[in-house]
């Protein structure tokens, strides 16, 4: 796997305090004028965010429940970013031992990575497997974790006091002002044209909710080539998280069908589903979708209404489609068509190593 260093940390610091001279997708038009100097997005790859992750890039591979292997989440590390590891991607899909999941990791990379906690209290059985997975994390040197839904305060207590950091998904500022009361380091903040759970707040209002809560903010969703990400760190946002851009890579095990209905897909294909989980999931629209449809049927449909059902409904709704979502990733054939993905798949026009992806837009930024 290429190692090569992408924008080490030291350099980060030189460029000329100018104002930014453009503020849209734009920006990448600027490079003839800064010319041999260093522009205003060189001093953001290394912020409060890049600096705390120990990592050159503000790029991170987002954790894909079922997309996440780990040769993907190595080879944005490597490259320079932070790739997340999913434990239920990494053990029930790919098949690995979760200890033994990490170890294959870090063979492949000595760079940071991170892990995702789930941290819904669904069931007790899975909060118990949750906590052993983030105390094998720990032992095994992991120091980033993103956490979503639910209370992070446990894993902040315990990443706390290694020295790590807690990153919680937010969506809106009333989840964001109640994770940092529980201690988190920054945000994750989802928004309308995320792959996954879709947020409900466009990329540009979501920052201007936050920016004022004095911790790093990054941008999930929307974001498939530079400009994008470019556009983005103008915004304000510390680091982009991506989805649907690393599943169309060498390194992703999506099955080439998938991959291919990524590069092919434009941001009309992508629809909102509550039959995932109860609430809205992005999946491209495909023949298995359009016989599905996009609602839970009137039965669910009431469960999901009521106080007491709805958790039992979110939960039956949930292991199918976990089921459905496994069997597809890995299907060759192309006829199980239910693929996640959000309306960055716009921008995604090739299947490429994911290291080539973290440099071309670690580079586009310090144009
Ligand atoms: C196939 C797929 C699976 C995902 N699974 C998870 C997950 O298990 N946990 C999580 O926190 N986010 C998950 N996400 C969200 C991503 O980590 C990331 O925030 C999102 O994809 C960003 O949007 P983008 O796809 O437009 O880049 C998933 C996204 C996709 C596309």
């Amino acid at each position: 796997m290429a190692g090569s260093r992408v924008g080490r940390p030291g350099q980060a610091a030189v460029g000329p305090a100018r104002a930014p001279r453009c503020t849209g997708s734009g920006c990448l038009m600027v490079p003839a004028e800064a010319g041999k100097r260093p522009g205003p997005y060189h001093r953001r790859l290394d912020n409060a965010f890049t600096r705390r992750a120990g990592i050159e890039v503000p790029i991170i591979g987002g954790p894909m429940y079922p997309c996440s292997n780990p040769e993907l989440v190595a080879a944005v590390s490597e490259a320079g970013g932070i790739g997340i590891v999913q434990p239920i991607s990494l053990t029930y899909v790919h098949g690995h031992d979760f200890r033994e999941g990490l170890r294959l990791i870090r063979r492949l990379t000595a760079k940071p990575i991170g892990m995702n906690a789930l941290i819904e209290k669904s069931s007790r059985r899975y909060h118990e497997r949750m906590v052993r997975w983030v105390e094998l994390a720990l032992e095994d040197g992991v120091r980033f974790f993103i956490t979503s839904m639910g209370k992070p305060a446990w894993v902040v207590r315990r990443v706390h006091a290694v020295g790590g950091v807690v990153y919680h998904d937010v969506t809106e500022l009333k989840w964001a002002t109640k994770s940092l009361d529980e201690g988190v380091d920054g945000l994750i903040a989802v928004n309308n044209r995320a792959g996954g759970h879709a947020g409900r707040r466009s990329a540009k209002r979501l920052y201007a909710e936050l920016s004022h809560l004095k911790v790093p903010v990054i941008c999930a969703g929307g974001v498939g080539n530079e400009a994008e990400f470019v556009r983005m760190l103008s915004l304000g946002y510390a680091g982009v998280q991506m989805g649907a851009r690393f599943i169309a890579t060498d390194e992703c095990r999506a099955s080439q069908p998938y991959k291919d209905a990524i590069v092919r897909a434009t941001e009309r294909d992508i629809v909102l589903s509550e039959r995932v989980s109860g609430t809205p999931v992005s999946l491209i629209r495909t023949p298995s979708v359009d016989r599905q449809g996009l609602r839970p049927g009137p039965a669910m449909r009431w469960m999901l209404g009521g106080k007491r059902t709805k958790y039992v409904a979110r939960t039956l709704l949930l292991l199918r489609s976990l089921r459905q979502l496994k069997a597809a990733v890995l299907d060759e054939s192309g006829s199980r068509d239910f693929w996640q993905g959000g309306k960055s798949v716009a921008g995604v026009h090739s299947v490429e190593p994911a290291g080539d992806i973290v440099r071309r837009f670690a580079a586009a930024a310090r144009l």
